[in-house]
C-alpha cells in the first residue's frame, strides 16, 4: 500500500514537472529573427492576403532595393528584396481590384484581362532585374527599375480608384 502512494506521488510530481516544463518552453520569447524577416514577411514570415497589403509590402521592398540593386556588396539583400516583390505580385495578380471587381460582364472580363497582363509584365520585369543583379549588369538594373516605375504609373492610372 506504502509502495502504490510513493508511486501515484512519483507519477504526479513527474507530470507537473512536465506541465512546467512546457509552459516555460511555450513563454519563452522566440530568437531575433534575422535582418529581413520581420512583420512584413521577409524570408518567410506571414505573406499578405490581399492587393492592398500586396502593394504595401511591395513600396517598401522596392524602397529599399533600389539603394541596393546597383551596389555589388549589397546584391544578397537586392535579391531577397526583388524575391519578396515577386512573391507579392503573384498575390496581387491572383485577387482583382474593386475597380475591377466593381464592374459586370464584358467590361469586366476585359479589365481583369488587362489587370491580369499588367501584373504578368511586372512579373516578366522583376525576373529580368533578378537576372541583371545576379550578373551585375549596372545599366540593366538601371532601366529596369525604371520599367517597375512605369508600371506601377500606368497601373494605378488604370485601377486604383
Ligand atoms: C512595384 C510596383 C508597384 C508598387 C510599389 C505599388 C504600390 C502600391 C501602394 C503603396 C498602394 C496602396 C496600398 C494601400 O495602402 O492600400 C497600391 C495600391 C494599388 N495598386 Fe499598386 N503598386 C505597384 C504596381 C501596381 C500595378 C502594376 C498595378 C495594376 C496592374 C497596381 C494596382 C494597384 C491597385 C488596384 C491598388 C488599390 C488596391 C486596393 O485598394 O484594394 N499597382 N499600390
Amino acid at each position: 500500500m506504502k509502495k502504490t502512494r510513493l508511486g501515484l506521488a512519483l507519477v504526479l510530481v513527474a507530470s507537473m514537472a512536465g506541465f512546467v516544463a512546457t509552459t516555460l518552453a511555450q513563454e519563452t520569447p522566440p530568437a531575433t529573427p534575422p535582418a529581413g524577416q520581420g512583420r512584413r514577411g521577409g524570408g518567410g514570415g506571414a505573406a499578405p492576403t490581399n492587393i492592398s497589403g500586396a502593394m504595401g509590402d511591395m513600396n517598401r521592398a522596392l524602397r529599399t532595393l533600389k539603394t541596393e540593386a546597383a551596389d555589388p556588396t549589397k546584391s544578397e539583400a537586392a535579391l531577397r528584396d526583388i524575391g519578396l516583390l515577386q512573391r507579392d505580385v503573384a498575390i496581387a495578380k491572383s485577387q482583382l481590384p474593386p475597380a475591377v471587381n466593381d464592374l459586370s460582364g464584358d467590361e469586366k472580363t476585359k479589365q481583369a484581362n488587362e489587370y491580369r497582363s499588367q501584373m504578368i509584365s511586372l512579373m516578366r520585369v522583376l525576373l529580368d532585374l533578378e537576372d541583371a543583379v545576379v550578373a551585375q549588369k549596372a545599366d540593366d538594373i538601371k532601366n529596369l527599375l525604371a520599367k517597375i516605375d512605369d508600371a506601377q504609373k500606368k497601373g494605378h492610372a488604370d485601377f486604383r480608384k
